[in-house]
């Protein structure tokens, strides 16, 4: 899983192709690294480490052609040697791969037996020594004929010494796009378009087994069978802003901070005082007997919230499965299958979405990042417009999914959705509490443990709010529903184990009480979440945190902001890397 990056063109070829490595590094973070040709050789740099690391090693300040990689490690450790770039022999050809090749152990016994040395510990370095090992002076060739050989997924970029005018692409069900100019001046290849656009708006996208010959002005494609392959470009709109913490500390913390605006520009021109509407989502969807949702880590989260609003708003019957999950399940026919994720790009959401799609079921997506794989091969997609989310750990994501989820289950009920406009001013009452919620998570900081609770909407509330947890802290925090504690978790129970209580359900108050007495009885110190009114939370609680009074199906947003900057203070003071947590991507593109 990675980001994978090259330039060919009048451009500084190295400085392009470094800014892409930037705009991708939300695809893994453990390696970067970068190839070109110089003087007729292969010169390549790669490091442990982020793209800084990199940027201060590199040997050489000017490349012919260049290919890049950023790498979240799945085959051998985090070290420069299992970084891309990987070489053949006799550094003759340098690639760089995003993906997984399945069968790389028999592949390379085989390529051991013909004498080849391998020298890294990766899945990827099999797929150079197999060119090498095909290579008669035709690159293209030696590319297609190591493809039907592979089993796996892939998206990868070749060069060759004795070639500094072209590389070599192909991909097979990850995304590669390939873009260039009008005047031909330059040609660009990247996991994702979003990293090119602004300079280079025609873009193709290459599909099954498909390898492009790029040079300067000039895209050849041939399909799996090696025939030559005309398609038409799409013209895709699009640039890049730099990002910017914005005077916060972290993007995390700022794009906590932005929930108030995205939420309102997530329901923005989406409703008017009768009914909601949505842009571009056809009327047929209105038909579906059921709804599937479908997401991994937070968007599945969003999903559970989801399939409530839909059950209780519309009474359409509904359900959400985690992505990777999804395809050993039966998912009647007249379904609508709901795939939500904010970057579009996630490996298993797209994996179910093309499973739907092959039993004949419609696909609507909800996503934030336009010309993403899952905005292309999906039959609808509402856009959340929350604008780029930097940090790994999700948060305004979340909050626009279940805006616009909540606007779904009304535009199925055919209502209106006026209550909902209440929401951003009540965000902006929690993000008050920030200092209130910055002593309490201090207080708890050196706990390595905690349960977070709730029930009903506060159930899939605090499965969220135990993931910004662990995500961020590296801290133990594991979510249940209220009434599932005495089945068994509660064992674990005693003085040094918090529960976090998230009591703003009004329809399950007394019960949740209950249980708050329940692990009290235990010695559990207790952080409850509760609305105004729920005053009786007080007596069991150790700390509060008052939320603003609203229904329970609006409860999640406000209960939610709260747990993110709980999260989030708590791993400050741990000091963590809060933007970039270890051993995570923003994009998870590996099943
Ligand atoms: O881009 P997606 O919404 O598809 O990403 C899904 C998950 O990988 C993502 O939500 C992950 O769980 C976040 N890091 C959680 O904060």
């Amino acid at each position: 899983m990675c980001g994978i990056f090259g330039y060919i063109g009048t451009k500084d070829s190295l400085q392009v192709c470094l800014n892409g490595l930037q705009l991708l590094e939300y695809r893994g973070y453990d390696s970067t690294g970068i190839a070109g040709v110089e003087n007729g050789q292969i010169a390549y740099c790669k490091e442990a480490g982020k793209l800084h690391v990199l940027q201060q090693k590199l040997p050489f300040q000017k490349l012919d052609v260049a290919i890049g990689h950023t790498r979240w490690a799945t085959h051998g450790k985090v070290s420069s040697n299992n970084a891309h770039p990987h070489l053949d022999e006799k550094c003759d050809i340098a690639l760089v791969h995003n993906g997984i090749i399945e069968n790389y152990d028999v592949l390379r016994s085989d390529l051991q037996m013909h004498g080849v040395r391998f020298v890294s510990e990766t899945d990827s370095e099999v797929i150079v020594q197999l060119i090498a090992h095909h290579y008669k002076g035709e690159l293209v060739e030696a590319v297609q004929k190591v493809l039907p050989l592979l089993k796996g997924h892939f998206a990868i970029a070749v060069i060759h010494k004795d070639f500094p005018d072209r590389i070599v692409a192909a991909a097979r069900e990850c995304p590669l796009a390939i873009g260039y100019d009008d005047a031909g001046t330059e040609a660009v290849i990247s996991s994702d378009p979003n990293a090119f656009l602004s300079s280079t708006p025609n873009v193709l996208f290459l599909r099954k087994d498909e390898v492009a010959l790029i040079q300067k002005g000039k895209i050849s494609l041939f399909n799996s069978q090696n025939l030559p392959l005309c398609k038409q470009p799409e013209r895709l709109e699009g640039h890049h802003t730099p990002p910017s913490k914005g005077g916060f500390a972290h993007y995390m913390l700022k794009e906590i901070f932005e929930q108030s605006a995205t939420v309102q520009k997530a329901i923005f021109g989406r409703m008017d005082e009768k009914e909601v509407l949505f842009e571009a989502l056809p009327e047929t969807f209105r038909n579906a007997k059921r709804v599937w949702f479908i997401g991994c880590g937070t968007s599945a989260h969003a999903g559970m919230i989801g399939s409530l609003f839909l059950e209780d708003i519309a009474q359409i019957p509904s359900h959400t499965e985690i992505a990777s999950e999804a395809r050993f399940r039966i998912v009647p026919e007249e379904t609508l299958v709901i795939a939500i994720s904010q970057s579009g790009e996630t490996a298993d959401t797209i994996a179910a979405v093309r499973e739907f799609k092959s039993r004949g079921l419609k696909v609507l997506g909800i996503c934030n990042v336009k010309n993403s794989t899952l905005t292309r091969e999906t039959d609808g997609c509402i856009f959340l417009k929350a604008g780029p989310e930097m940090s790994v750990c999700s948060t305004k994501a979340f909050t626009s999914q279940i805006a616009v989820l909540y606007l779904l289950a009304k535009f199925f009920a055919r209502q209106s959705a006026e209550e909902i406009k209440t929401i951003p001013a009540q965000i902006q009452e929690v993000l008050k509490l920030a200092p209130l919620i910055q002593q309490i998570a201090k207080k708890y900081s050196h706990f390595r443990n905690f349960f977070f609770m709730g029930r009903h909407y506060m159930y899939p509330t605090c499965l969220e709010a135990a993931l910004k947890l662990k995500e961020i802290s590296y801290v133990n925090a594991n979510g249940y529903p209220a009434g599932e504690l005495k089945h068994g978790p509660i064992a674990l129970i005693d003085t040094h184990f918090p529960v976090v209580a998230f009591c703003a359900n009004k329809q399950t108050e007394e019960k949740i009480l209950s249980n708050l007495q329940e692990v009290k009885a235990r010695g559990a110190p207790i952080i409850a979440l509760a609305p105004k009114e729920l005053s009786a939370v007080s007596a069991v609680a150790d700390d509060v945190i008052w939320l603003p009074s609203t229904s329970d199906k609006l409860a999640p947003f406000t209960s939610t902001v709260a747990g993110q900057l709980l999260a989030y203070y708590i791993a400050l003071s741990l000091g963590c890397d809060i933007d970039q947590p270890r051993n995570l991507a923003k994009s998870v593109t590996v099943e």
